[in-house]
This record gives C-alpha cells, structure tokens and sequence, in this order.
C-alpha cells in the first residue's frame, strides 16, 4: 500500500483489524506530501514511481491508500500491473450510496480530490439520482498530523468548513481523505448525530478482504503478518506522527529517498 505520508496508517489500522495474517509493506512519500494541493499529472507521476517500488517486493494486491492519488491515478495504475489495484474512492462511495436515506450525501477531501469530482462520479454511477455535495478541507490533515482532536481550534475549522454541508441538509458525510477519521469526534460534534459517517479506509480495507478471498489470495499461515515500512523523506518524523494514527510507533521504518 501507499499513500502520500502518514495518513494511510488509518487504512493500514483498519487493515490489520481484518486481516491479521497478511504481510504488509507500506510506502509513504514523505519528500512529496501533500498530494492534495498538486496537479493531477503530478499526482500521476509520483503514484507511477511509489507503484513501481511496491510492484518491486512481489506485492500481491496494491492499495492506493491516498484519496488524492486514487481520485486521479486509478485507472491509469490498475492498467500497468497483473494484481489487483484497489483505491479508497469506490469502497467509501458505496457505503455512502447505501446508507443515505434522503440521498443527500456530503463529500469532504483535499482540494485535489474535491476538484477531481471522482466521489460525485461514483456515487452517480451508482445512483444517478443522489445529490452530493463536496468541501475541501485542507487545514484537517495538519490538524490531525498534530494530534489536535479536540478543543477551540479544531471546533471552529470544523464549523466553518461543514456547516455549509449541514446546510445542506446531508443525511450522509464520507471522510474522503486519510486523516479526517482521527477527527471522527470533532467531525460528529459539528454535524449531529442526524448524520452518518462513512470512513473509507474502513471500506477499503472490507474491500481488500472480499478481493482477497474471492482469489484465494489470503494468506493461510496461523502466524501474525509481519509490517514493513518505508518512506522518502524524515523517518523520524513518520515514526511521531505515526502514533496520532496508530497509538504506537512502528518499529522500524526505511528512508528510500524520493
Ligand atoms: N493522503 C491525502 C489524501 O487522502 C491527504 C494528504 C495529502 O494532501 O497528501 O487525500
């Protein structure tokens, strides 16, 4: 799996949750982070190279972690490589799509992902009739990169950046990025408890599990998976911020450089 940091150790949490037994190799590109405010041709390039590493350590399955990334590179990564490539976009569309009663759904993300329209296309294609409403909101992810889940702050980003949505009377809000389920709470506050969540790397890693089984692709050993991690830039700032999203540091992780 990549991602663009360290966000995508809320897929990788929910990973592990479901399917313990797996090997895990997770890339975060930590040189380039933030993908949320660059071109898609940039987006692109960087998630063809962090594709490449991975294809490189005989990954069976390739989870594009980063919403920005799976909003823009899916189909152009699932057309390279002989696995099966997930991205978190179509898992966390659908749970909204069922879930939604009054087919009113919000979409929040990075500015890249917002601007991509890649949730309103799935959720459409799914159902025509829903209505979607997207939000960047791009000062969550230093937000939770800080750790800072509750207080003034975090309360009033929140209220400037959803009630816009509330207004909007969404009955269903997707988490279109990797950090905002660290800022569940927060989030929940804001909108009512009128207003379910969805929390695509949740999804996802549903997903990976079904795909994972329906090949015969799980990996049978009684023994736990094993985790290894790299980055591109500032391992030592990956390990801090890791424990935000993790509630532990993970033992080793490797600088490969960008
Ligand atoms: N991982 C990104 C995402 O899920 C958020 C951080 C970034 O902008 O790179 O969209």
């Amino acid at each position: 799996m990549f991602d663009s940091g360290v966000g995508g150790l809320t897929v990788f949490k929910e990973l592990i949750r479901l399917l313990p037994g797996e090997d895990i190799i997770y890339l975060g590109d930590t040189a380039r982070v933030p993908y949320g405010t660059r071109s898609a041709n940039t987006i692109i390039r960087y998630s063809l190279e962090n594709t490449g590493f991975l294809i490189d350590q005989g990954i069976k399955i390739l989870v594009v972690a980063c919403n920005t990334s799976s909003s823009v590179s899916l189909p152009i990564l699932a057309r390279h490589h002989g696995i099966p490539v997930l991205g978190v976009i179509e898992p966390g569309a659908r749970r909204a799509v069922t879930i939604s009663k009054n087919k009113r759904i919000g979409v929040i993300g990075t500015e890249g992902t917002v601007k991509s329209g890649a949730y309103e296309r799935t959720i459409h294609a799914l159902d025509p009739r829903i209505r979607v409403f997207s939000h960047a909101c791009p000062l969550f992810v230093p937000l939770a990169e800080e750790g800072w889940t509750d207080g003034p702050v975090v309360h009033l980003t929140a209220q400037h950046y959803l009630t816009p949505l509330t207004e909007e009377k969404i009955d269903t809000l997707v988490m279109g990025c990797t950090h905002y389920p660290i800022l569940k709470g927060p989030i929940m506050e804001c909108l009512g408890s009128h207003v379910q969540l969805v929390n695509s790397a949740e999804e996802t890693a549903k997903e990976v599990a079904h795909i994972l089984e329906n090949r015969n692709l799980v990996h049978t050993s009684s023994s736990a998976g094993t985790y290894r991690f790299y980055v591109t830039d500032n391992a030592e700032r990956f390990r801090k911020v890791a424990t935000h999203f993790l509630g532990t540091q993970p033992a080793q992780v490797d600088e490969i450089g960008a």
